[in-house]
């Protein structure tokens, strides 16, 4: 099923490059020194200089091979047709580029550089790929990559999984420093001033299933995102992250205990509540790959419990008419303060006569608990004489849950945009109704898919000592992450361009104007061309964050489309990056 959730995005780029540079005050043609060196430049290390860089790290470098060589008539890798289909047919499968030293998700921002659907004959280039990887397994190649790449005025980015939709885990000319390997687990107990407990620590390189199965196995629970393959100390956690555990104990960087990384200058540091106080702070929330490079994180492990789960569906079918469909969907809306402030989390859709919830997700609830709370649905359902599909069930353990009612999440392709929903839009009946409208205006005859998480990440706060982290505030007054897009298109790099443009121009405004002075959005998954994205994405803290960014990484070596302090660089048309 198509999955507006996980739209992709990378875009615009070219043509709002030269409104934004003039709006923004950019320079259009800054100077080659002020750019990273290129490959094609006198100063990009010969091939025994890369080799003797090589051996400062044990061997540990990769040259990238795009992994649809393959498909191509190019000088990496012969074409085969064979082998080339069965990349097609992998293609949404997040392990087709978390193995890869390389490959990225987010489509648009490979560029089609070596696209697997473009024929035989078309280009197969680095462009947008990493040019090589370090495979890094520790402190010491953090430290060596970041201090080669320094030196050699080489454009550095962590990359981990590649899950990223803005394009943040590779660049033109890059050398990246690969995290995925990096898999060691630990528990214990934890404890000090803000917290006394049970603790994991994850290597860089564990991602989310491997958690949830290691903190099972203890009897435990940690917070871990829909998707079974994000990295939970990469960018998923350092940029929010939220998870079927969101209503009952916040987002995932509100567990977080401790960082343990390298910054740009070498130095290794344990961040905490208490030590390097202000990197602990702009790491959890403040956004992935800007800081400083995350060796470990430490989170907190809870008790493992209970859950009740449900899905709902239902469909403008025979008999059924939008204006019923949608009372229902108004209904839905004016129901989710009582089902988040229960606990539970929402994954919904909701595309033209489509109506999804797959799943409620209840941690700590029953099934006849959960029920209740979707009787308002149910029943408005009824009276209207729609027909739906509904489904409940109990499971012993959150991962049993999980594995049952989390359905397998492919990377589908497409662009997308999104909003934070506050709360009061749905908390009185006029605002539902407004936001009700502009869903059906939104869905009814266009083929923009919408979805989303409904959460309170609020309730398991305590208001009187809220957690020190850097957090977008606007995450504590939302109801709802609200993603819509559109279907990316395989063939054309400017018909992506057009739906970027409806997203950022046409569609995004009719959403934002809900609320004056417009609405927050999700670092990790919102629109990466937004022009007030400092705003959007960061809120008020995005002045403390940038302090910090230019205390811990003074040669600003970190950058990322919409990252903190990112206005300071430009990718000009060939990819290489310049400041401005
Ligand atoms: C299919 C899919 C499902 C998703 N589901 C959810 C969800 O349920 N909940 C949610 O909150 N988000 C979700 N996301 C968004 C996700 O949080 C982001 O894509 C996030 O950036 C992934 O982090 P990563 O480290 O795995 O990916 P990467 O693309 O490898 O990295 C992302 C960013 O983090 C930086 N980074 C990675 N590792 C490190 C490190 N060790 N040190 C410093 N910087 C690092 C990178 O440089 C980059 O800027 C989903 C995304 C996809 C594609
Ligand atoms: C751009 O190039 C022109 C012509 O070389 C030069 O006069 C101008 O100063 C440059 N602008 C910047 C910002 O580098
Ligand atoms: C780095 O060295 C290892 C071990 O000698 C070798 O296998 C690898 O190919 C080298 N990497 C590059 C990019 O040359
Ligand atoms: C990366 O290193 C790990 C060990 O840490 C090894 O198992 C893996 O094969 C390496 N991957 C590549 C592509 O070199
Ligand atoms: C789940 O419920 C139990 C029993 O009421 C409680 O002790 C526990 O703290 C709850 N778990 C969470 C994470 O809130
Ligand atoms: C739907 O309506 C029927 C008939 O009025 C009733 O028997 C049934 O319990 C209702 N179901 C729900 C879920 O409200
Ligand atoms: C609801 O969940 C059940 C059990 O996992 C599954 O079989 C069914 O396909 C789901 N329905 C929808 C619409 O997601
Ligand atoms: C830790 O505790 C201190 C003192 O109570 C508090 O000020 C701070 O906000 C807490 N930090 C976190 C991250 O919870
Ligand atoms: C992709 O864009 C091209 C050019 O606009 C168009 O002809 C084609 O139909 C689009 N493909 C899809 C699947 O929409
Ligand atoms: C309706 O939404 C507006 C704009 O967000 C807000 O100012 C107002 O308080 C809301 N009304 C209610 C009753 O929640
Ligand atoms: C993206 O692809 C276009 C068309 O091949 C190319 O002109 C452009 O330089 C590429 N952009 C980057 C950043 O590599």
């Amino acid at each position: 099923m198509f999955k507006p959730y996980f739209l992709q995005a990378f875009v615009l780029f070219i043509i709002l490059r030269s409104t934004l540079a003039h709006t923004l005050g950019r320079s259009q043609n800054g100077s080659v020194s002020d750019c990273r060196c290129f490959p094609v430049d006198q100063c990009w290390p010969t091939a025994a200089e890369w080799a003797a860089f090589n051996e400062t790290i044990d061997g540990k470098l990769i040259a990238t091979v795009p992994i649809a060589s393959i498909c191509h008539h190019d000088s990496f890798a012969p074409y085969d047709a064979g082998k080339c289909e069965q990349l097609q047919e992998d293609w949404l499968l997040p392990q087709t580029h978390y193995t890869s030293s390389s490959s990225i998700m987010g489509q648009f921002f490979a560029n089609m550089s070596c696209d697997p659907f473009t024929d035989p004959s078309a280009q197969c280039v680095l462009g947008t790929y990493v040019q090589y990887a370090v495979n890094a397994t520790g402190q010491g190649d953090f430290r060596t990559t970041m201090a080669f790449a320094t030196d050699r005025n080489i454009r550095f980015v962590v990359r981990n999984t590649g899950h990223d939709y803005f394009g943040k885990s590779t660049g033109s000319g890059a050398l990246g420093l690969w995290t995925h390997n990096m898999k060691d687990i630990e528990f214990f107990e934890y404890s000090s001033c803000n917290y006394t407990g049970k603790a994991m620590k994850m290597g860089a390189g564990v991602q989310v299933m491997e958690a949830l199965t290691a903190a099972h196995n203890q009897g435990l629970v940690v917070a871990g995102g829909q998707c079974q393959s994000l990295a939970v100390a990469g960018g998923y956690t350092q940029g929010g992250g939220h998870s079927f555990m969101a209503s009952l104990i916040g987002l995932s960087a509100d567990q977080v205990l401790e960082w343990e990384a390298v910054t740009a200058t070498g130095e290794y540091l344990v961040a905490t509540p208490s030590d390097n106080e202000d990197l602990y702070w702009a790491l959890s929330g403040g956004g992935g790959g800007t800081y400083a490079a995350v060796l470990s994180v430490t989170v907190k492990a809870y008790p493992d419990l209970e859950v009740a789960a449900a899905n709902l569906t239902f469909t403008i079918s025979e008999g059924v008419s939008t204006e019923s469909f949608f009372a229902v969907v108004q209904t839905w809306l004016q129901n989710l303060p009582a089902i988040v402030d229960a606990g539970a989390v929402a994954l919904w859709t909701l595309a033209d006569g489509y109506f999804s919830v797959s799943p409620v997700f209840g941690p700590n609830l029953t099934v006849s608990e959960l029920q209740v709370l979707l009787q308002p649905t149910l029943t408005a359902l009824n009276q209207s004489g729609i027909p739906y599909s509904s489904y409940f069930a109990g499971y012993p353990t959150f991962l049993d849950a999980y594995n049952a009612m989390n359905p397998f999440e492919p990377v589908t392709d497409g662009n997308m945009g999104a909003y934070l929903l506050p709360r009061e839009l749905v908390t009185s009946e006029t605002n539902a109704s407004a936001l009700t409208d502009v869903l059906n205006k939104l869905v009814t005859g266009t083929s923009v898919v919408t979805g989303g998480v409904s959460l309170n990440v609020a309730r398991g706060q305590d208001i009187t000592q809220p957690v020190a982290n850097s957090i977008n505030p606007a995450w504590r007054d939302a109801i709802h992450y609200f993603a819509f897009g559109l279907p990316y298109n395989r063939t054309s790099l400017p018909a992506n361009v057009e739906e970027w443009n409806l997203i950022t121009n046409v569609y995004g405004p009719s959403i934002d104007a809900l609320v004056p002075g417009g609405m927050s959005s999700y670092l990790n998954e919102g629109n990466p061309f937004d022009p007030d994205w400092k705003r959007v994405f960061y809120g008020d803290n995005y002045n403390r964050l940038l302090d910090i960014k230019e205390r811990y990484d003074p040669n600003s070596i970190f950058y990322g489309l919409t990252c903190v302090g990112s206005d300071g660089w430009e990718v000009q048309e060939d990819g290489r990056l310049c400041r401005v």
